[in-house]
């Protein structure tokens, strides 16, 4: 059987196991290859399904990062495996100078459901910040006497295009010289980005909830402010809802559970489901690329479109978001019975999105336990752990994944201890 075969129904345990013999045999390949760009920890994956990933050594993981939440299904979904299947075998590619079927169906869908008017589609959410960016400065030329100047928050991250980096705080090196026309304000701070809004801004570019920074909500008295005070000084009101959008809050939209309404959205990450596609949607006026003003040759890639048409209807189908509910508060629930027990910091988030701080530095140490522990997690801070499991993880996985994190802890803590008292460990 061909290891990554895309089947019809899932796999059988023996199927898997099979498979599993069969990588372990492979021989390891090297990662000189690689540029060294990205930090990446040492198992190299070859299958998935629902909330497990098994590496080449046969070793099973239980996955609460999936891809810091961009699978948003899990690993290999059969909805989405059909749906690529499906689409591989009409059209993959009609290229961005045609419409594709795909590409239309999700356009609707995506805008009847989110209540926008129009969308474009991308590669990255990087790539839909900056092009958020351009539509902002395109409104500005159309009605703001060529006002350019974007306002972000502390802490932000929008992602690692240029745009996108000059709105953002995250980052070591940022490649100067940097993108003109940007400036930052304290986060949930109305009365700082009252004062620095002039007659050259244009936008106030924001994360609803900040993930990178160790998902650190807005509050609503801000974001609501935030969105009055766009309105009463006629500039727009950009929300990255990258990490937050595509049902991981338990709502579609994460500005719905703020009950506001941004001109400008941009989605990614779980919009494709675990394959590369993001968006870029505006409302009313927002509207106003001319073609020919954003454009690359796998924008409203049939394939993606495909997959993302299949996430977006199993997010919409029944109660599924009803449940992403439910299961978060599950969720809540065990971290904050962990965390009483081993961390010292707060939990944060909603929905399937937790970042637990810690009270000191180790979220490293831990996320390297886990992995002895068989469990994948990520840490944006170095004071922070960020849960964002599969949206229909079940509560079974939950308890293992609590338990598993436990056993991380305490092997976490008993190295501080004995590092303490001087023993080498
Ligand atoms: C809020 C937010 N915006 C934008 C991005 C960039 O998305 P991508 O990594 O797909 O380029 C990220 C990535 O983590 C993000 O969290």
């Amino acid at each position: 059987m061909n290891l990554f075969s895309l089947r019809r129904t899932p796999p059988s345990l023996d199927d898997l196991t099979a498979e599993y013999r069969q990588a372990t045999r492979q021989d390891s390949v090297s990662h000189e290859y690689l540029m060294p760009a990205a930090a990446r920890l040492a198992p190299v994956f070859v299958r998935g399904q629902g909330s497990s990933v098994w590496d080449t050594q046969g070793q099973a993981y239980l996955d609460f990062s999936q891809g810091g939440g961009s699978n948003s299904l899990g690993h290999s979904p059969g909805v989405l495996a059909r749906a690529l299947s499906d689409q591989a075998y009409g059209l993959i590619n009609a290229g961005p100078g045609f419409h594709n079927q795909g590409q239309l169906n999700l356009a609707q869908r995506l805008c009847e459901s989110t209540g926008c008017d129009q969308v474009h589609f991308f590669n990255s959410g990087s790539e839909a910040c900056d092009a958020a960016i351009k539509l902002a400065r395109k409104w500005g030329q159309l009605h703001r006497a060529g006002a350019s100047r974007i306002i972000s928050v502390s802490n932000a991250c929008h992602g690692s295009g240029f745009g996108a980096m000059a709105a953002s705080d995250a980052f070591d090196n940022r490649f100067e010289p940097q993108l003109p026309g940007f400036s930052q304000v304290p986060f949930n701070d109305l009365s700082a980005l009252h004062a620095a809004v002039d007659a050259k801004t244009v936008a106030i570019m924001l994360e609803p909830i900040q993930s990178a920074a160790g998902v650190i909500p807005a509050t609503g008295h801000y974001l609501k402010g935030v969105e009055r005070l766009c309105r009463e000084l006629g500039i727009l009101l950009i929300l990255d809802e990258v990490q937050t959008g595509m049902g991981r809050c338990g709502t579609l939209l994460v500005e719905q559970q703020y009950g506001v309404k941004a001109d400008i959205i941009t989605l990614g990450k779980g919009l494709g489901g675990g394959v590369p596609l993001a968006a870029l949607l505006a409302r009313g006026k927002a509207c106003c690329f001319a073609p020919g003003e954003v454009g690359g040759s796998h924008h409203g890639n049939a394939m993606m479109c495909s997959a993302g048409l299949a996430v977006l209807e199993t997010l919409l189908a029944g109660d599924f978001l009803a449940q992403v509910r439910e299961t978060g508060q599950y969720l809540r629930d065990g971290l904050t019975r962990l965390a009483q027990r081993y961390a010292e910091g707060e939990l944060r988030g909603t929905g399937l999105l937790w970042g637990l701080s810690l009270g000191d530095e180790s979220a490293d140490a831990l996320v390297k336990a886990a992995l002895q522990e068989g469990l994948l997690l990520d840490a944006p801070k170095a004071d922070c752990l960020r849960f964002s499991p599969a949206l229909n993880v079940s509560k079974g996985d939950i308890d293992e994944m609590l338990l598993r994190l436990a056993r991380a802890f305490s092997r976490v803590r008993t190295a501080q201890v004995q590092c303490r008292k001087g023993i080498a460990v």
